[in-house]
C-alpha cells in the first residue's frame, strides 16, 4: 500500500521493518525495498518478493560513516570517498567485519558487503527510527527497470510489499555507483550517479569492471534493467511504427525529451520514468536518441545497453 511519507508513515515503516517486514522508501538514486539487514528472514524476503536469484548480494544502507564502520572493515579510500561521497550515490563495498550482525544473506556468501549512507531525508529518518542498517536492493522484479516514484513500486511488487512511502519522484533518477575497495586498487562495478570522472579525482586513474572480469559484480549480468518494449540505441530520428525518447533542443516538442537543454543530470533523473511510460510491448519498439559517453551520460548509456540487449 502506498503511503506518503511523513513522521507517521515513516514512524510505522520503522516499526515493520524491525518486526521483520519488507518496506520500500525513497532514496535520492531509486527506490529501495528494505529489510532489517540484521534478520535472515526478513532479508530472504527481499529475494522472495524481487524474484531475484539468490547469488546476487544486497546493498545495506547505512546512517553515516560509524554505522559503515561497525559492519565492514574500513581503509583509506573508503575514508577519502565516504569524506566527499556520502550521503550520496556511492556505494563501496569492503571486507565484512569478523563479528558483524549483518545477516549471511545479504552478501549471498561472499566475505564483503556493499554500503552506501543513502541522501534522502525519508531513507535518512528511516535508518534512525529503525535503528538497524536497513538492506535494500531497488524496489523492482529482478532484472526489470528500477523504479524512480511510489507507482513503479507498486506496479511492480504491489501485494508483497506492506508499506511504500510515497515522496515523489527520486533526484538522481539512477542507482548508485558501485566500487569494489576489498582488496588491491579500487575498481569500478557499476556506472551511477555519481561520475566516474569526479571519483577518479580521489582514487586516481580506476579501471572499470569488463562483463567477463572475475571481479564483477553478481548483478551487472548484461540482461539487466530491461523494458518490455525493444530498444534501438542511437536513434537520428524513429522510424515506421516506432516512438522516440529524444535528447536534446532539435526535437520536435511531440517527443518525450530526456533533456530538451541537453543536460545530463535531467536526462538521468528521467530515464526511467520516461522508459516506463514507453514500455508498453503493443508500442513497438522504443528508438532512443544518442545520450553523450560523459559524466552521467555513462550511466545513462550503460543502463539504455542493457536495456537494449
Ligand atoms: O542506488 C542504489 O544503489 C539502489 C538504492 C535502493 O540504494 N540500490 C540498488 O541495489 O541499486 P541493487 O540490488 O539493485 O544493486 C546492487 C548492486 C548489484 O549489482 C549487486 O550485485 C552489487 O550491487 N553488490 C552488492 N553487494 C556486493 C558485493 N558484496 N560484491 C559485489 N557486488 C555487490
Ligand atoms: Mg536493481
Amino acid at each position: 500500500m502506498i503511503k506518503a511519507a511523513n513522521r507517521e508513515t515513516i514512524g510505522e515503516a520503522a516499526g515493520l521493518l524491525r518486526s521483520g517486514e519488507l518496506v520500500a522508501f525513497p532514496t535520492e538514486t531509486v527506490y529501495g525495498l528494505g529489510a532489517d539487514a540484521t534478520n535472515d528472514q526478513a532479508v530472504a524476503k527481499i529475494f522472495a518478493a524481487k524474484n531475484r536469484p539468490a547469488f546476487n548480494p544486497l546493498i545495506v544502507h547505512v546512517k553515516d560513516t560509524s554505522a559503515a564502520k561497525e559492519i565492514v572493515q574500513w581503509s583509506q579510500a573508503a575514508e577519502d570517498l565516504t569524506n566527499k561521497f556520502w550521503p550520496g550515490a556511492l556505494t563501496v563495498i569492503l571486507p565484512r567485519q569478523p563479528d558483524c550482525a549483518i545477516s549471511l544473506l545479504v552478501s549471498t556468501g561472499l566475505d564483503t558487503i556493499a554500503v552506501r549512507a543513502p541522501d534522502h531525508p525519508v531513507a535518512k529518518s528511516l535508518l534512525n527510527q529503525a535503528g538497524c542498517p536497513i538492506a535494500a536492493p531497488s524496489a523492482n522484479r529482478s532484472g526489470r527497470i528500477s523504479p524512480t516514484i511510489a507507482r513503479h513500486v507498486d506496479d511492480s511488487l504491489g501485494p508483497n510489499v506492506n508499506l511504500i512511502l510515497d515522496d515523489g519522484p527520486c533526484r538522481v533518477g539512477l542507482e548508485s555507483t558501485v566500487i569494489n575497495l576489498s582488496g588491491g586498487p579500487p575498481i569500478l562495478l557499476r556506472f551511477g550517479g555519481i561520475e566516474i570522472e569526479a571519483l577518479r579525482s580521489i582514487v586516481g586513474l580506476m579501471p572499470i569492471a569488463s562483463e567477463n572480469s572475475e571481479i564483477k559484480s553478481p548483478g551487472m549480468l548484461s540482461q539487466h534493467y530491461a523494458p518490455d518494449a525493444p530498444l534501438r540505441l542511437n536513434a537520428v530520428r524513429p522510424a515506421q511504427g516506432e516512438t522516440l525518447l529524444a535528447f536534446g533542443s532539435d526535437v520536435p516538442p511531440e517527443f518525450l525529451n530526456l533533456s530538451p537543454t541537453g543536460s545530463l543530470v535531467e536526462a538521468a533523473a528521467n530515464l526511467f520514468s520516461m522508459l516506463h511510460q514507453l514500455d508498453d510491448p503493443n508500442s513497438g519498439t522504443i528508438a532512443v536518441m544518442p545520450i553523450p559517453e560523459k559524466g552521467l551520460g555513462r550511466a545513462i548509456n550503460d543502463r539504455l545497453r542493457r536495456a537494449a540487449s
